[in-house]
């Protein structure tokens, strides 16, 4: 549109016999966020060798992450006042965010090396055009994120609204790439991996800035250069931390030392409307489970149920229910864990009992409800799963214990329904 109109401009110029100066181009605030991430994508400038002169010796970085303004100023753009604070991103150096200084000031500063602390960017491969929108971004796209993310990471937002502006507002949704549960783009490797749930927890400025600028050299929108408010963005950050995935303790197959019980059951009930989703497991009459086993589930250890069926005796992974440690958990030391939570804030976990005991008296289940629980999608129009010829539930945490159960027949398979037991 601007273009559009910027053509029209001109050729209304051309047309008129008075002589019009065009303004110089507004610089653009939405191009300056993407160059403060990793500009040489951005502008496709040679990529830099060597450490940026003003990186500090004692800094852990090196190379090319020197040169992006992100690795000395921050996510957050308040540097060592901020998240860059300590760890291996410490530079000591200051931040951008409420800078005195003036659009002159600061593009001498970024293209020189002629003031203090100049950093001779025309040297390494920014324009004026680069810089300019650089500036505008400090200028007008720069927030305080204190206003959006509190002291432990947890972001300050309404996250149903984020969940609308996460799959359906935003053009195109952040769904069409990345997936309902965020994980259908891995950002690392697949042994590790790092899904839009796992910036959102470890990282939440870097997931705002991204949310709100995109990503340099991919497709990924802007949210706020396509009109979102910047409170939208972070209802989006509050529904990517209390729903999505940070990461998966659900394996591609199913591990092979788990606790096994005398008894388990499983239902699965995936209606149209997903406010009437719902998965109850019960593990019971299990082998031998000590407390210390269970971790500590409300504040260090997280659990996973994991849903795997088989398709010609090859189990895969259907679906993953990831449970961040949280608060809902409530310790019965030495008797195991309860869990409740109305809300079914985290993956829809509503209620669940970790309960150690001698072989035969030990107890596992796990009841979730509701639109934050992600069920599998049924493998055809009148099954749920294929169970050729089982369907295998483990119940993993990160201390590497899991308790399992495998179902060879079915109650009920059907399109919006699985129901077992076993034996
Ligand atoms: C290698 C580290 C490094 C990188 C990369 C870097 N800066 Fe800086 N920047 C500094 C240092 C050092 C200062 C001086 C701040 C201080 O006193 O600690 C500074 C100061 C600034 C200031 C002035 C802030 C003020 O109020 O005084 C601005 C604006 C700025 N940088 C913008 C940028 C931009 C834009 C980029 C990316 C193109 C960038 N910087 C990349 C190290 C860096
Ligand atoms: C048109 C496709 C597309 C859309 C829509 C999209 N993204 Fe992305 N996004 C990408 C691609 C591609 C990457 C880069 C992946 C990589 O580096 O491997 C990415 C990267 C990211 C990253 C950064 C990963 C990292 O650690 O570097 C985050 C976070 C992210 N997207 C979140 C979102 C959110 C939230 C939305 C919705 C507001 C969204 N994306 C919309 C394609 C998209």
């Amino acid at each position: 549109m601007i273009r559009f109109l910027r053509h029209a401009f001109l050729c209304l110029a051309l047309l008129s016999t008075t002589v019009f100066v065009p303004s110089p181009a507004a610089a653009d605030a939405i191009r300056g966020g993407l160059l403060w991430d990793q500009w040489w994508v951005v502008n496709g400038a040679p990529v830099p060798t060597g450490d940026h002169p003003l990186y500090p010796p004692a800094g852990s970085k090196s190379g090319n992450a020197t040169f992006r303004c992100k690795e000395c100023h921050g996510w957050d753009y308040k540097g060592a006042a901020g998240a860059y604070g300590s760890g291996s991103h410490f530079t000591g150096i200051a931040g951008v965010f409420g800078t005195t200084l003036t659009a002159g000031q600061m593009t001498d500063l970024i293209k020189t090396v002629a003031v203090a602390n100049g950093h001779g960017f025309q040297n390494y491969g920014l324009t004026d055009t680069d810089i300019a929108d650089l500036v505008e971004f400090i200028q007008t796209g720069v927030i305080d994120t204190d206003f959006y993310i509190d002291g432990s990471k947890a972001f300050f937002g309404d996250a149903s609204q984020g969940e609308t502006n996460y799959s359906a507002v935003s053009a195109p949704a952040c769904t069409l790439c990345h997936g309902a549960e965020g994980t259908a783009i891995n950002f690392k490797v697949p042994a590790d991996p790092e899904w839009v749930g796992t910036l959102g927890a470890g990282n939440p400025w870097e997931l705002l800035h991204k949310i709100r600028f995109g990503q340099p050299g991919t497709g990924m929108p802007s949210w706020i250069g396509d009109g979102g408010s910047d409170q939208g963005a972070a209802d989006m950050g509050a529904y990517v931390q209390q729903n999505l995935p940070a990461f998966s303790l659900c394996t591609d197959t199913p591990r092979a030392a788990c606790a096994q019980s005398a008894k388990a059951t499983v239902l699965i009930k995936k209606p149209v409307d997903p406010s009437k989703a719902k998965l109850k497991f019960k593990w019971v009459k299990g082998a031998e489970v000590q407390h210390a086993d269970f971790g500590d589930p409300g504040v260090t250890t997280n659990y996973s149920l994991c849903l795997y069926d088989s398709n010609v005796s090859i189990d895969s992974l259907a679906a993953a229910i990831d449970v961040r440690p949280n608060p809902a958990w409530l310790s019965q030391s030495p008797k195991g864990w309860k869990y409740k939570d109305k809300l079914g804030a985290y993956a829809g976990l509503r209620k669940a009992l970790l309960k150690p005991g001698t072989t035969g008296k030990s107890k596992a289940t796990f009841i979730a409800k509701g639109v934050n629980l992600a069920l599998p999608v049924a493998v055809g129009a009148g099954t749920f799963f294929g169970q050729d010829p089982d369907v295998t539930v483990q119940l993993v945490n990160e201390s590497e214990q899991c308790w399992t159960a495998t179902f060879a027949t079915a109650k009920k398979n059907e399109a919006e329904i699985f129901k077992a037991k076993q034996p």
